[in-house]
Parts: structure tokens; sequence; C-alpha cells
């Protein structure tokens, strides 16, 4: 398969950012999709829409597309205000190129004429026309396709051509909706990639849809994660990861363990916690709680390590005790499933083979403090700190 390249001069480079302040859609009948959305996304970067169906995502992108209107707060695309404050321009004045997940081509035309179309429309001459068009179809991997028929195309040589005709009037921004979605799986992990370099390489800024964790992680620079139409979290992939705010974005992105605590004591970055069921367990690390509190740390599956034997408590670790219930191989990794008495839910673990512990095995988990994570929800049970 032909890979996405760069080419020469390409002119699909931008020079500024997008800022949504104080963003809100709420539709006729109430339905409030987005509440008070508010970010900053550099020029040059790509920025993932990340969060379950319904949470407002696509009204997200529609608003900045000018496709819907906000009723609440304003859009900026580099210097330029688009919507808010007064100020409306018309989709076609905002200088963006989209990709949906259905191509959304004309099926009775060429590749040429798919690319050609929004040129016409915007009234490019022929000759530029001519000289553009087998421009982008080779940064997206298609030169030589210019006659063939859409319809004829496989699903992933389409939206190569779609992405062509969102590149081809030099967009200063360029949103994607779930541009993946209805491709096969390999398809789509190969394409990624592709659509990534291309961004990167042309220096393009980019918002991108998608309800898909893997997706927002190994494309973005930035993931904003939303839900119920409001913004849970915006970070870098790395720290939305390793340092998620609240239950939802703990949960949401990546596996976790979540174990309701209070703060005992408080020292620099780090906590002594003690769990729901009154054991004292060790250091975490905290984000500006106090002693007192009751919150819930976040701790991922891989960031615990397991053994047989006695506890062996040490400073800056997290300690836990309790029996194997089962564990399952599959292949590159071990998911451990311990029984910590008191504790509602299963501890999970992963680590790597061979297996160290078997089932009615008393266990050992400790985890690093810097790994265990203090999110900024109160506790779900809402019980009174045991300090
Ligand atoms: N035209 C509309 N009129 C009324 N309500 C709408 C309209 N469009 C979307 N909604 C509602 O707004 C909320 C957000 O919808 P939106 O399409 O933005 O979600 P999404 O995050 O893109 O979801 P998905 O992952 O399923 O595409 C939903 O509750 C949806 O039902
Ligand atoms: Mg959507």
């Amino acid at each position: 398969m032909a890979t996405l390249t760069t080419i020469p001069h390409t002119p699909a480079r931008t020079t500024v950012g997008l800022e949504l302040r104080a963003l809100g859609k709420t539709y006729d009948g109430g339905v409030r999709a987005v509440r008070d959305l508010s970010l900053t996304l550099p020029p040059g970067q790509l920025l993932a829409l990340l969060g379950p169906s319904g949470c407002g995502k696509t009204t997200t992108l529609r608003m900045i597309a000018g496709l819907e209107r906000p009723t609440g707060g304003e859009i900026h695309v580099g210097d330029e205000i688009v919507a808010g404050g007064g100020h409306w321009a018309e989709p076609e004045h905002r200088g963006l190129g989209m990709v949906f997940q259905s191509y959304a081509l004309w099926p009775h035309m060429t590749v040429f004429e798919n690319v050609a179309y929004g040129l016409r429309r915007r009234r490019m001459g022929k000759p530029a026309i001519a000289e553009r068009v087998p421009e982008v179809l080779d940064i997206v991997g298609m030169a030589g396709y210019e006659n063939r028929p859409v319809a004829n195309l496989s699903g992933g040589q389409q939206q190569r051509v779609a992405v062509a005709r969102a590149l081809a009037a030099r967009p200063r921004l360029l949103l994607f909706d779930e541009p993946l979605s209805n491709l096969d799986a390999v398809l789509r992990e190969s394409m990624r990639l592709e659509i990534r370099t291309l961004q990167q390489e042309n220096g393009i800024t980019a918002v991108y849809v998608t309800h898909s964790q893997e997706e927002a992680l190994s494309m973005a620079d930035v993931v904003a994660v939303m839900n119920d139409g409001r913004l849970q979290q915006i970070a870098p992939p790395e720290e939305l990861y390793a340092r998620p705010r609240n239950r939802f974005v703990a949960g949401f992105v990546g596996l976790t363990n979540l174990l309701d605590v209070s703060v005992r004591q408080v020292d620099g970055d780090t906590a002594t916690v003690r769990l729901a069921n009154g054991a004292l367990t060790g250091a975490v690390s905290t984000r500006g709680h106090g002693a007192g509190d009751t919150t819930t740390v976040a701790l991922r599956p891989e960031h615990l390590t397991i053994r047989t034997g006695e506890p062996r408590p040490r400073e800056g670790e997290l300690e836990l005790t309790g029996e194997l219930v089962s564990s399952m191989f599959s292949g590159n990794i071990i998911d451990y499933f311990v029984r910590v008495p008191g504790l509602p839910d299963l501890i999970r673990v992963q680590d790597f083979p061979p297996r160290t512990a078997a089932p009615g095995d008393r266990v050992v988990l400790t985890a690093r403090a810097a790994r265990c994570v203090l999110l900024e929800d109160e506790r779900r049970d809402g019980a009174s700190p045991c300090v």
C-alpha cells in the first residue's frame, strides 16, 4: 500500500491555532450537548476530542465548522473570532477542511472531480486546479488515481481521497469526525499513523473526534476528554494516562483500580492514606489534597507488582495484602485478580509471564507512590474520613 508522503512546498501549512471560550450548545428541546467548554490548541498540533457516545464531540466539531450555532461562548480560529460575541463567519469563510466517518464523496464522479469540486466552488482557475489536485493526491498516496470513479475504490482509498479533498484548499484547520470507524482494524491502524505523519510533517492544526482511546492516545498532541457535554481533562496523552484527574477519566482511558481512601498525612507531593477497610497502606502521589480528605486512588494494573510471602511495608510505596482469586494468561501478559479484605472490587494486576502465584495464595501487592494517583472526586460511598 502506498503511504502518505510530504511533497516539497506543500501549501497545507497553517499558522494559527484554535481557541474555544466557554462554548455551549443547548439544542431546541433542551438537550445541553456542550457546556462551558474552554480550551486552547497551539498551531500545528492535533487535538483529540475523546468521550463516550452522546458526550458532545460531534456537536463541538460542527460548531467549530460553522454547521451549528453555539448558544453560548466564542470560537477563535487563529486571530479571528468566527462565532460568538456578535460574530458569525459562514462555514466556507472559516478556512477549514473536514473529513467525516462516511467519506461523503460523490460516487458518480472521478477522484479528480471529487477533489476539484471544492476548489471550483472557491472559483480557483482551471490551470491552478489541474496543478493542485495531483499535488494533494500525492500527499495522501493516491497519485495516478485521478480518473478512477470513486465508487470502485476500497474504503481506505476513499478515505484518502476525502483527506485529499479536505487538504486541497489549504485549510488553516482540519476537522476529523471518526474518520476511520468504517475501516477494518488493520487498515485503521495504518491510516492512524499515516494521518498523524501527514499532519505533523505539514504542520497542520487539527481536531480529531474519536471514541477510541487508542486512537486518541496514539495520534494526539493533546487529548480533551468529554463526558455529558463537559470537559473532564485536557492533557498530553502520557500525562492523561499517568495522572487522570477524576474517576471518569481514570476509568475511560485505560484500565484502572479505584481504591477509596482517606488521607492521613501529607508531605509535599506524597500522602499517607488509609483504605476504606481501615488498613493503613502507605504513600501515594497527591494533587493538592489535605489530611482528612476522603477520595479515591487510581492505580493501573501494570503498575502493581505481585508476590507471595509476608508484607514488607517500605517508604514511598503502597502495599496491599490479599488472596489471589484467579489469573488469566493472554500471551504477553498475565492478569491477576486479587481480593483484598474489606474492599468492594477485586484488584487487577498485570504482569509478564511466568505466573508467580496460584489461586488461593496469600499475595502482597506493591506500587510506587508516584504511580498511585489521588483523584479529585469525593469518595464513592461519601463516608466520613476515618483518620
Ligand atoms: N440536532 C440535534 N437536536 C437535538 N439534540 C441533538 C442534536 N444533535 C445531537 N443532539 C444530542 O446532543 C448530544 C450530543 O450529541 P453528539 O452528536 O454531539 O455526540 P457525540 O459525542 O458525537 O456522540 P457519538 O460518539 O455517538 O457520535 C446527544 O445527547 C444528542 O442526542
Ligand atoms: Mg459523533
